[in-house]
């Protein structure tokens, strides 16, 4: 199916105007090595459930090709595959920024060729503005933080800064207030003990959680966080099955703050725009200094997940967050750029 381009950022009007007066003067370039290798190096940075980094690149010159990496799949928590698309969409969000940073447009098509999920092809250039600019540079420091928020109450302008950047053809963020926020971390619960139970749910993630250093992908221990003190953020316990990994435990924020990325509409196209919205959130939340986490166990538990869908049946819940102001976090690891690539020879 193809669709219309979108802006990488999917808010700034201007675009269109500005690719037009442009195009004639870079219609013959071609990317340069330097930005197509700092497009691939941003699709990778991206998040990625259980770090499965689930997608493998192809760059020919013209273009780059996102398929996505079946051997990567979580058959357990994601048997759809949403949360994988979902993953996919961060790292096409990712590439996409990175060019406009360059100065290059770009075009989405979808499916992209021999079975790609997605193919981005640069396009006609404008000069980048400063916000984005402050997105791209935002690619390589954000991380997922595990650790206690602070009690410091999130301005109202920076969760309306979120919203817009959410906000797409059919995309939205709702912000949760104390109440629903509640009733948000209850489901979560019940869908973590659902989890925890399910002898299946701890071998998948015992695969792809790892206190071996040398590990590319999965959740090293470092990234696990402390434990919490209390059963009222039930945070997902990359440690179930490394009891041996030492763990602290810790007082986490009395009040977390959640939203949650909803799209009208539900299945594998949605699920990449998701993802793509997904992204513009979290580097704007980290352009404006705040950590955030994803909490999804509630998603993966298809009847809690349906408790989560707004009435009307238009609306379908595809990310939680946890947001808020807390201390720096080391990276996890990524795969290098040569695991990644995928060869024309190697296309299925
Ligand atoms: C669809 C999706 C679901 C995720 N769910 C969770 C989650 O429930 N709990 C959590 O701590 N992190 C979650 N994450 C974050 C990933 O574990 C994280 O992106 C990955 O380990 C790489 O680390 P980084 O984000 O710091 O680069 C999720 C990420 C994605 C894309």
């Amino acid at each position: 199916m193809r669709r219309r381009p979108s802006p990488p950022d999917g808010g700034e009007r201007p675009y269109r105007a500005a690719a037009a007066r442009t195009r004639l003067g870079r219609m013959n370039e071609r990317l340069s090595d330097r930005a197509a290798a700092g497009a691939l190096r941003a699709a990778v940075a991206a998040p990625s459930i259980h770090n499965t980094q689930p997608w493998r690149l192809r760059f020919d010159g013209a273009g780059f090709d996102v398929h996505a990496d079946a051997r990567r799949a979580l058959d357990v928590i994601d048997p759809d595959g949403r949360a994988l698309h979902i993953s996919i969409g961060a790292a096409v969000c990712n590439m996409r920024v990175a060019l406009a940073a360059e100065g290059w447009g770009s075009r989405l098509e979808r499916p992209g060729p021999s079975g790609a999920e997605a193919r981005i092809v640069p396009t006609a250039c404008r000069e980048p503005s400063p916000s984005m600019r402050a997105l791209a540079g935002a690619i390589a420091h954000r991380r997922t933080n595990r650790q206690p928020f602070d009690d410091t109450a999130v301005p109202a302008v920076v969760l309306d800064a979120l919203c817009r950047a959410a906000a797409g053809d059919g995309l939205r963020l709702v912000i949760l207030d104390p109440v629903r926020g509640g009733a948000v971390l209850a489901l979560t619960q019940a869908a973590d003990a659902v989890q925890r139970a399910d002898p299946r749910y701890r071998r998948e993630l015992a695969a792809w959680t790892t206190d071996r250093g040398e590990r590319r992908d999965g959740v090293p221990v470092a990234a696990f966080g402390p434990r919490p003190t209390t059963a009222a953020l039930p945070v997902r316990d990359f440690g179930l099955e490394l009891q041996r990994a030492e763990r602290d435990a810790a007082r986490f924020e009395a009040h977390p703050r959640l939203v949650v990325l909803h799209s009208r509409g539900d299945g594998p196209d949605r699920w990449l725009d998701a993802g793509q919205a997904l992204e513009r959130v979290l580097l704007t939340a980290s352009v404006h200094g705040l950590a955030t986490q994803p909490m999804t166990q509630a998603l993966e538990v298809p009847h809690l997940r349906r408790l989560l869908s707004p009435p009307g049946g238009h609306w379908h819940p595809q990310m939680i967050l946890r947001i808020g102001y807390g201390h720096p976090v080391a990276a996890s690891p990524r795969r290098p750029l040569r695991d990644v690539m995928r060869s024309t020879a190697c296309a299925r």
